[in-house]
């Protein structure tokens, strides 16, 4: 029996020495110590043990139990303690280590210079509209005075998807647009991609940017469109800037004029940025022509209207003194990275 009993505690100390998870200590505590366990057996044989040596036996028993209580709970707690350990490294954090610094773009210089226009714009109470780039020759032309044969047409050149769809060749279509679904009083700007058929150099694109303007109400008179045009210039090129208009001709609009705004580098005097000429040409306009108030459905007996339509990109190209074109579309990062 005492041999027995020092057997069960070394394969035990083995047993427990070879234990790699919780799960199996506890094993081996059923194995033991259970109903059915080995040192419980040991206990029920007690019987067939001589009378005599039967407390001295008792107390050796006692004493193994106790001792593999104690060595399986010591265990257990080694095992939960290394867990925790475990756990810890795997979900340490150093909060003190420098973050992950992600790059945040930053607006394309034709995008900036959009929405402070915009902005200017909305602060004058104008509302942004949207217009389709691939258009119906209709809007594009027709219902802007400009019917087939017009010699107005040829510098408007575009891009055909078949003989009555194209790609817009200047956002003055969103003024139909609007025209069709808004009663005066109207005030709005569109700007927006258009199309020309024109090669590529230094200051012309086949795709390029305008911002369109319209306003329609009772008694719109050209001073609303010069007072309009030169709050706009004076918040957008600094208070000093003063305007020009200089008489033309669009279908749309008469009379017409192409404006000029005193060159804001050199206040006129003359320098590189506006070719020693003291003027800048940023626009054209003019009141709305009655046919295109009435092709409308707008009666131009009771209302009037002024138009305007501005390249983007030539006042980009000037505010930031870029001489070419193409590096606005050519999206290299060092150039653009300029404008953050
Ligand atoms: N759409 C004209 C162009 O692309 C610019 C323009 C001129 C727009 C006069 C207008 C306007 O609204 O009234 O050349």
């Amino acid at each position: 029996m005492k041999e027995k009993l020092q057997a069960m505690r070394d394969a035990l100390e083995r047993e427990l020495d070879a234990v790699r998870a919780s799960e199996d200590v506890e094993a081996l505590r059923v194995k033991y110590l259970g109903k059915k366990g080995e040192l419980t057996g040991l206990l029920r044989s007690m019987g067939s043990v001589p009378a005599e040596e039967r407390p001295a036996m008792g107390k050796l028993v006692n004493e193994l139990r106790e001792h593999i209580e104690g060595v399986i709970g010591a265990k257990k707690e080694l095992m939960r303690a290394a867990g925790m350990q475990l756990k810890l490294e795997k979900e340490r954090l150093d909060v003190t280590a420098p973050a992950v610094v992600r790059p945040i773009g930053g607006r394309h210089p034709i995008a900036a210079v959009t929405k402070e226009l915009e902005d200017i714009f909305i602060g004058m109470g104008f509302d942004i509209v949207d217009g389709p780039e691939v258009e119906y020759d209709y809007y594009n032309f027709e219902a802007l005075n400009t019917p087939p044969g017009h010699p107005a047409r040829d510098a408007q050149d575009t891009f055909y998807v078949n003989d009555k769809v194209l790609l817009r060749s200047q956002t003055s279509t969103v003024q139909i647009r609007t025209m069709e679904k808004t009663k005066p009083p109207i005030r709005v700007v569109s700007p927006g991609r258009v199309y020309r058929s024109d090669a590529v150099d230094a200051t012309h694109s086949p795709m390029f940017h305008q911002m369109e303007g319209l306003v329609v109400d009772k008694g719109i008179t050209m001073g609303d469109l010069k007072g309009t045009l030169e709050l706009f210039a004076k918040t957008l090129f600094g208070e000093e800037t003063k305007l020009r208009f200089r008489p033309h001709h669009f279908p749309f609009t008469e009379p017409s004029a192409e404006v000029d705004v005193s060159c804001f580098v050199c206040g006129g005097k003359g320098c590189s940025v506006c070719k020693k000429e003291g003027w800048i040409e940023i626009l054209g306009a003019g009141m709305v022509h009655p046919n295109v108030l009435r092709g409308c459905g707008i009666d131009p007996e009771v209302y009037s209207g002024f138009a305007f339509g501005l390249g983007i990109e030539r006042i980009v190209m000037k505010k930031y003194g870029i001489s070419d074109m193409r590096l606005l579309y050519e999206n290299d990062i060092r150039f653009l990275r300029q404008f953050g």
